[in-house]
């Protein structure tokens, strides 16, 4: 199947069919998601949580999210793929922002980036590198980069004013120049207005039934992250459990000598040889 393209994602939005994101980080899980037919990919900073064992997304760096996009590109060569700016990578200046983001495009093979937030300052980061020719996703909502001003791990927008904070800030990042814009944690009231509102295409995680696409984090719907799932996954499958049980296995029939089988799991060597070998070893 060929990669979509804008043109594409813009064509599924017109006809109603929704957009199905996922989140990898490595080549593997990208080439079972391309192999299932996921339209986008997202190689979120969630990378720090999921695959390095950090607690937040904060530690990430740029050369970390470069070297598993890249691996997600191999794994997924017809897939678009969005690369996660991570923190502190595009909060410096424009030049920083274009520089890296560039980084994603040039080095790892990205489709596009993306980044947190929706205040002024974030509208002129995205201007910035559309200018420069870089496909931008915002990212609105529960923003993690962004934990410290909005409480904690939250959902966001419970509120009347809190809400309409989100639907002017999805205005601003649509005319800043995103292409679309991913929206996290809010209320489906909340995800459904800014839908409708919007003439680029709404991806959700956490945001209810309206969006034009939904992300999940992937390790969450295949359970195998249990640190914390939040309330919006859907758990698909208990891969997290038959590994488990897998290296339970292996490791009883290691130390009970039942793996591996000489004649099914080993290589062969013709019986004249062997004599040969023995009797060079006695030599
Ligand atoms: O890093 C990530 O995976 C993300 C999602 C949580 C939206 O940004």
């Amino acid at each position: 199947m060929a990669k979509k393209t804008i043109n594409d994602f813009a064509q599924m939005v017109e006809n109603g069919e929704k957009i199905v994101y996922l989140t990898a980080y490595d080549y593997l899980t990208a080439k079972m998601e391309e192999k299932a037919g996921v339209d986008m990919i997202l190689v979120g900073d969630s990378l720090g949580m999921v695959s390095l064992g950090y607690d937040t997304t904060f530690p990430v760096t740029m050369d970390d999210m470069i070297r598993h996009c890249s691996a997600v590109r191999r794994g997924a060569p017809n897939t678009f793929i969005v690369g996660d700016m991570p923190y502190m990578s595009y909060q410096t200046s424009n030049e920083q922002a274009i520089a890296n983001a560039g980084r994603f495009i040039k080095e790892a093979g990205a489709d596009c980036i993306k980044l947190e937030g929706g205040g002024p300052m974030i509208a002129e980061r995205i201007k910035a590198i559309q200018q420069a020719g870089i496909l931008v996703m915002g990212h609105i909502g529960l923003t993690p980069q962004l934990m410290g001003q909005i409480g904690g791990y939250r959902a966001q927008g419970r509120s009347s004013a809190a809400a309409m904070k989100i639907v002017n800030e999805a205005k601003a990042v649509e005319a800043a120049g995103a292409f679309s814009i991913l929206v996290e944690g809010i209320p489906t009231a909340v995800g459904k207005a800014i839908t409708e509102r919007a003439g680029i295409p709404i991806l959700g995680i956490g945001a209810g039934s309206y969006t034009h696409g939904q992300l999940l984090i992937y390790a969450d719907m295949v359970g195998m992250y249990d640190n914390f799932t939040p309330k919006f996954v859907k758990k698909y499958a208990n891969v997290g459990e038959v590994l488990v049980n897998a290296f339970k296995e292996y490791t009883a029939e290691v130390r009970q000598g039942q793996f591996p089988i000489d004649d099914e799991h080993t290589y062969k060597m013709s019986d004249a040889e062997v004599k040969e070998f023995l009797a060079a070893l006695d030599k």
